[in-house]
């Protein structure tokens, strides 16, 4: 190690305090994030106690020429947060908590480092929700889900995180504090700064505190599970739900029969609740106001569905342990990874008018390049995002396995990724969804606001 790279992590411990930084051998057991298997590197890890010392962080790696590369749960899927050994890692794991709660204002002030699940619970605890809400809730961050621009499965009804955020503070490469701690709905001020950082994935700054907007909590939730012939019946009902029940469709999912019988199947501790013989499955919740009349206008949509063959079974959840059941089919990828050593995911999005056919037409260019890969598609369909899980066979040629996902995507005007981000995994994809323009003025920005590069180099898009 050179003499100024000790001279730097002795500034840092100054700053945050021997508990604060952790170097060689007390970084060892931890991983890099749980999607992936591999430990961690970095130069070391450094985890501050608050906006301030944030600030004073960023000014030394500054004034050091250091990259510097954020992180949260480390639950992201574009490697956002991924680091390398010559890199400081700042994570905001001590940066955990809520400040404060107001729920006449229905608003909640947070550390960058709160989970998210705990964001949850506190708002709950006065009959109120935060409305995003995703798989990975026991382990993400705020400042994660705002660096990312997360989105997960009530994004149909109340949006992504950029809609969840009122304001926040964030630490530039510099070490400047650019506080927009705003706690109004509007604010119709000039350029929304506070929106720079949300999906810049670390690279703009470090977003440390933030205010939530929270919504009124639901009475009840209702689970249904429908079983759906064809791809015009999915689209029609779901104008047919969000039409019958306006306001209140707050997650619609699609499982593919193939996604729907892996996790259902022998390598999945659920069993399944209809056949897995029918090509789709819809999983619904709609948030109702009275319990019984929202129970039985549901029922009664359903039996008329039913009827009228839009659907040829289905099930609807009777206990929070049956609907709990339900998202386990959805949300757990333990099939997945018993079953294969190896896989890759995507998150585009694209019209749905065409995802149908864009599904078989990968599925059948995958399998007749590479004969023992497998395909299972799934997502948030109510917002035209969709997900694959793909096995790549033995020859695991990522590039072709990603050019075969991503390629047919300019033409049907999709996006290579609909919430996960770009990261480092599709950094080579963005011009596919992206202008020469549009990629140029985000470079520009970049250079204005971290002339040096050193915050979270390399993510998102070369300079
Ligand atoms: C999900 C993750 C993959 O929707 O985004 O489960
Ligand atoms: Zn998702």
């Amino acid at each position: 190690m050179s003499v100024q790279t000790e001279k730097l992590l002795q500034q840092l411990e100054a700053i945050v305090g021997e508990a604060g930084i952790l170097t060689g051998a007390a970084l060892a057991g931890r991983s890099a994030g749980i999607w992936s298997g591999s430990a961690l590197e970095a130069l070391a890890l450094v985890r501050p106690r608050s906006t301030d010392e944030v600030s004073r962080v960023m000014r030394a790696c500054h004034a050091a020429g250091q990259v510097v590369v954020p992180a949260g749960g480390m639950t992201g899927l574009a490697g956002g947060h991924w680091s390398t050994a010559t890199d400081i890692l700042l994570s905001t794991e001590r940066m955990n908590r809520i400040e404060t709660m107001d729920a006449r204002a229905r608003t909640m002030v947070v550390e960058a480092g709160v989970i998210l699940q705990s964001v949850h619970e506190r708002a709950a605890e006065d009959g109120l929700m935060f409305a995003l809400d995703l798989g990975a809730r026991a382990s993400c961050t705020i400042g994660g889900n705002i660096a990312t621009n997360a989105g997960g499965v009530r994004v149909l009804r109340y949006g992504m995180m950029r809609d969840q955020v009122l304001g926040l503070e964030a630490v530039l490469a510099d070490g400047t504090v650019v506080s927009s701690m705003f706690d109004v709905l509007k604010n119709n001020t000039g350029y929304d700064l506070r929106q720079m950082f949300l999906g810049s994935e670390g690279t703009l700054g470090i977003v440390t505190r933030a205010v939530l907007r929270l919504h009124e909590a639901p009475l009840a939730t209702e689970t249904a599970l429908l079983a759906v012939p064809t791809w015009d019946q999915v689209m029609e009902l779901l104008r047919y739900f969000d039409a019958a029940l306006p306001g209140a469709l707050a997650a619609f999912e699609v499982l593919w029969r193939d996604f729907y019988r892996l996790n259902t199947g022998p390598c999945s501790s659920v069993d399944p609740p209809l056949d897995g013989d029918t090509p789709y499955y819809i999983l619904m919740d709609v948030f109702i106001a009275d319990i019984d009349e929202g129970r039985a206008r549901l029922e009664s949509l359903l039996t008329t569905c039913l009827e009228q063959g839009e659907i040829v079974d289905g099930s609807l959840a009777a206990s929070e342990a049956e609907r709990a059941r339900l998202w386990q089919i959805r949300e757990n990828f333990e099939p997945e990874q018993k079953k294969f050593d190896l896989i890759y995911g995507y998150d585009v999005s694209l019209p749905l008018e065409s995802m149908a056919d864009y599904v078989e037409s990968v599925r059948s260019e995958l399998t007749a390049r590479f004969a023992d890969a497998e395909l299972f598609a799934y997502g948030h369909i109510g917002d035209g995002n969709l997900h694959f899980s793909i096995y790549p066979g033995r020859a695991r040629d990522r590039d072709a396995v990603d050019e075969m996902v991503y390629f047919p995507l300019r033409a049907l005007h999709g996006s290579v990724s609909a919430e996960h981000g770009i990261g480092l995994e599709k950094k080579a994809y963005l011009e596919y969804t992206r202008s020469a323009a549009e990629i140029e003025l985000m470079r520009k920005t970049k250079r204005m606001m971290d002339p040096g590069n050193i915050l979270n180099p390399g993510k998102l898009f070369d300079l």
